[in-house]
């Protein structure tokens, strides 16, 4: 079995049914992508993967490492070895890159039976992870997401990844906004984490980001479930086609 098995998903927002069936299956050392028109239920799949409290699942299960997670609350998922980048990410007033950084560890290491980590084990880590993220020095100072540009948002999901060594990684791109510099941000992540100890779903609209990091997998969605599926190929032939024809096919199958 995957790592993470998603059978049968259906979920619901506010009464209205938004993914309506869907099987996604990604294990650790695998890179897939989930391409698919704007309002189709990309960024529902995740935030249903993480456990976001708005949302009701009304059939289906997520497993995650033989585990149930269906009903899990999202620390809980973290815990297990999830990881989700937000599409929006929160500034939150009065707390620094450093600060967030050790109170996400240190949930993590409690969730663990683990002690605290001690200031000066924090600070090699952090270093360390810095290092490897390609972050500068004085970030760790920076109030959390006040004043960062799209890249800096994006070299701070990349340091929790550093950090935090998650067993499978969501990214939830933008569809805009996300200038060159946080596309190879996020691509130089995914490429140099992606390996057999990490998975990784790239949830995006456009292709763009898709010719910098190769996936090995590609689903379409279309409004609620995954209409397609194939390799790197697939990337291309939306580019060349844009999703109409899947709507068509999708419709003329119904
Ligand atoms: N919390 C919510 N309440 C009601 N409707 C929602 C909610 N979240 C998403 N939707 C609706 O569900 C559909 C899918 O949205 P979304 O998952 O954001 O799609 P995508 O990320 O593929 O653009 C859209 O029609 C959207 O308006
Ligand atoms: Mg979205």
């Amino acid at each position: 079995m995957a790592d993470l098995d998603i059978r049968n998903l259906h979920v619901s927002a506010e009464d209205k049914q938004i993914l309506k069936g869907l099987d996604l299956a990604v294990s650790r050392g695998e890179v897939h992508a989930l391409m698919g028109p704007n309002g189709s239920g990309k960024s529902t799949l995740a935030n249903a993967i993480m456990g976001h409290p708005s949302l009701e699942i009304s059939q289906g299960e997520i497993e995650f490492l033989g585990e149930e997670i269906t009903e899990s609350d999202p620390e809980e998922r973290s815990r297990a070895g999830l990881f989700m980048a937000f599409q929006y990410p929160v500034s939150i007033p009065g707390v620094t890159v450093a600060k967030y950084l050790r109170m996400a560890m240190n949930a993590h290491r409690e969730a663990r039976g683990e002690p605290e980590v001690k200031l000066k084990d924090f600070r090699k880590q952090v270093e360390a992870a810095m290092e490897l993220a390609n972050v500068p020095r004085e970030f760790s100072s920076r109030y959390l997401n006040e004043g960062f540009s799209g890249g800096e948002k994006k070299r701070m999901e990349l340091l929790q990844l550093a950090l935090l060594r998650p067993k499978l990684a969501v990214l939830d791109e933008t569809d805009s906004g996300l200038d060159i510099d946080a596309l190879r941000v996020v691509a130089d992540g995914v490429n140099r984490y992606a390996g057999p100890e990490m998975g990784v779903l790239i949830i995006t609209h456009y292709q763009r980001i898709l010719h910098l990091v190769e996936p090995d997998f590609v689903h379409v969605m279309f409004d609620g479930r995954i209409v397609k599926r194939g390799g790197p190929e697939l990337v291309t032939l939306l580019e060349e086609k844009g999703y109409g024809w899947i709507r068509e096919e999708v419709e003329a199958a119904a």
